[in-house]
């Protein structure tokens, strides 16, 4: 690619020119893509006034770049292998032309259910080729997906589906997930019955399972009666930069999960540039991304960044140690993938499983190991380093958000130097900065403060869906002129970056982003819960664990209260939601203006006692006696 750094000093030159001379910087990559339109201005707005824009004017489609762009080139090139939860299914492969051909034909499902530009999709599926599929369906005649991970509740659909005003769904009979099978259809069934969510007009389903389902007559398709008629021409709608591509929830520390909002050119530009950069990938490379489309890694990093590329992307249905802890590396012998990018809740979970199961197969097609989703402890670098890469695979710890549209800290893969837990350097075109409690920048190396942007870049989210204000509040109000990230940061001596986790009441979860007070309005539900506080502790495998602390009106059966507890959490979310312990209290420790100090209950939570501080001060300092003496 033309654009690919190459070196550290080109690095050095690329990232003072990204930030001396932005707009020329980002037009000499943009005008690489295929545009109908050239953009009036490359940037406009910015962060103070919450009115960021990129490629103002430029039109576009980005499937295009995804797809028809290679057809000349690489028609016959794979784009998608596709991987199912079974190993003894056979694989499947798409080439550039029949990713295309499908994308098309889907596009006209949609079209002939009614679905135009601007309309937004709800997609509730497991992974298979047709979530990836309606992706860029949705893109290619300008519908707005907004894909709801397959493993939350029908009540944590219910709402997304309702707050994005979605007119159709798309979703699976049911889905394989290891030894499990998730009955979308069923949950996606309940979630539409439930009072909030009247919107949908009709339901696509796919079938994977094969099990009977239940279709409601005049709402529900069947996917493959309608893509068999479908014609497989499907000219690209012609986008505005700026339009909205997707929406996609995440959660804060406060309030229901929001609804990032993205847009076409920005996004495409981004995605593009940080896969091509981060992995440095070769024509007959393999890539494979382990993560789920319902999350962002999945849509910059499975979907768009590796066909925007012309790369070769995997998808995989299962999970890693199904049916043995040995899945991970099968995979990666069986289909000679290079360049292999996974959390490291997955890289800690397979540790614990032993070096045996890597060593039993032939992993020297890889070249490239990449991390993502949480901080990297030590331990967990150095396996991924030595046993998976035989220290021969520059490991790429890649720092971003769902916010963020692609990665921003990070290293290139054999260009600039890894760091064990470090992200080490920000992607051309991001100034970071680290700010005290103050809103004043710390200065010189080393140093520690809150992770904070000062400049917009091409793929940072526009808005929160419906709610312009709560977009300004969560990342722009608190150190006005910068965006926040939530998260702390460190900077060593030579000025790279080490990302310390969240420093909000955003707890991450096996990789998964959980706000403490959507976790804490659930177990609210709970008839016999008066008051309850969610914090996050140190776990091994999952990184963080949710800790609930609970009053209760009377005496209960406390494991009966606890499972009921991990049921009310896995209604109202999911079960990657569910609390690991709960300890049931007589008080909480407030303030004297009535305040949870979670900072205490976490100290209390991770065991720390010695740092718990002043307690002094607290409405009743002896209940940090009693939940320390009751801890679990
Ligand atoms: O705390 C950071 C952590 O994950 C958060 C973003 O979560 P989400 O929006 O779900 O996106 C995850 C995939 C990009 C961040 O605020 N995080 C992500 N990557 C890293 C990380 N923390 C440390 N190191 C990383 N490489």
């Amino acid at each position: 690619m033309e654009w690919t750094i190459k070196s550290l000093d080109q690095y050095n030159t690329d990232y003072q020119r990204s930030l001396n001379d932005t707009e020329n910087y980002w037009a000499q990559i943009a005008k690489t893509f295929t545009w109908h339109k050239e953009w009036d201005s490359v940037l406009s707005g910015d962060l103070s006034n919450a009115d960021v824009q990129w490629f103002k004017n430029g039109q576009l489609n980005i499937t295009e770049n995804c797809l028809d762009r290679h057809l000349k080139d690489k028609g016959d090139k794979v784009a998608l292998l596709y991987v199912g939860n079974d190993p003894l299914e056979k694989e499947v492969r798409y080439t550039y032309k029949e990713l295309h051909e499908a994308v098309c034909k889907s596009a006209n499902m949609l079209k002939s259910l009614g679905v135009t530009k601007g309309d937004r999709v709800c997609l509730y599926m497991s992974m298979v080729p047709e979530l990836l599929i309606s992706v860029l369906a949705c893109a290619r005649i300008g519908a707005i997906h907004s894909v709801v991970f397959g493993g939350f509740s029908s009540s944590a659909l219910a709402s997304r589906i309702e707050d994005a005003d979605c007119k159709l769904l798309i979703t699976n009979d049911a889905g394989f997930r290891g030894n499990k099978i998730i009955e979308l259809k069923e949950i996606a069934d309940e979630a539409l019955t439930l009072d909030q969510c009247q919107c949908i007009e009709k339901v696509l389903v796919h079938k994977r399972v094969g099990n009977e389902v239940q279709m409601k007559e005049g709402r529900d398709v069947w996917w493959h009666d309608l893509y068999e008629k479908s014609s497989s021409d499907c000219p690209a709608e012609v986008m505005d930069s700026e339009d909205p591509l997707f929406i996609l929830y995440t959660s804060g520390s406060t309030g229901k999960p929001k609804g990032v909002k993205h847009t076409c050119g920005g996004y495409m530009v981004w995605a593009s540039y940080t896969f091509e950069n981060v992995f440095q990938m070769k024509d007959e490379d393999v890539y494979w991304c382990s993560a789920d489309i319902g999350w962002i890694t999945g849509h910059s990093y499975i979907t768009y960044g590796p066909l925007l590329n012309g790369a070769t992307t995997t998808m995989f249905e299962g999970v890693p140690t199904w049916p043995d802890a040995g899945r991970f590396w099968e995979i990666i012998e069986k289909y000679k993938i290079s360049h292999f990018y996974t959390a490291p809740t997955a890289i800690r979970a397979l540790m614990g499983k032993g070096d045996e199961w890597v060593n039993k197969y032939d992993l020297s097609s890889l070249k490239v190991l990449g991390s993502v989703g949480e901080p990297i402890n030590e331990e967990a670098w150095e396996w991924y380093n030595e046993v998976v890469g035989k220290k021969n695979c520059p490991i790429v710890d890649t720092w971003w958000q769902t916010e963020t549209g692609g990665i921003m800290i990070t290293s290139f893969a054999g260009v600039t130097e890894g760091k064990p837990c470090f992200a080490t350097r920000p992607m051309p075109g991001i100034e970071p900065v680290l700010l005290d409690e103050n809103g004043k920048e710390v200065t010189g190396n080393p140093a520690e403060g809150n992770l904070c942007v000062k400049k917009p870049w091409p793929g940072m989210l526009r808005s929160v869906w419906g709610d312009h204000e709560r977009f300004k509040q969560t990342y722009l109000s608190a150190y006005p002129g910068h965006y926040f990230t939530g998260d702390g940061a460190k900077r060593d001596e030579e000025g790279l970056y080490r990302i310390t986790g969240r420093v909000d009441d955003v707890l991450n979860v096996s990789g998964h982003r959980i706000g403490t007070a959507e976790v804490e309005d659930a177990i609210d539900e709970h008839p016999e819960v008066i008051e309850t506080a969610v914090v996050g502790y140190p776990h091994d495998v999952k990184g963080q664990g949710i800790y609930a602390f609970l009053i209760v009106r009377s005496e209960q059966n406390e494991d009966d209260l606890r499972e009921e507890i991990r049921a009310e959490v896995t209604k109202h979310i999911g079960p990657i939601a569910k609390p690991d312990k709960i300890q049931i209290v007589q008080g909480l420790p407030k303030t004297r203006s009535g305040k949870i100090m979670r900072r205490i209950l976490r100290k209390l939570a991770a065991g720390e006692f010695n740092s718990l501080g002043d307690t002094s001060t607290l409405l009743d300092p002896s209940v940090v006696e009693e939940i320390k003496k009751g801890l679990r």
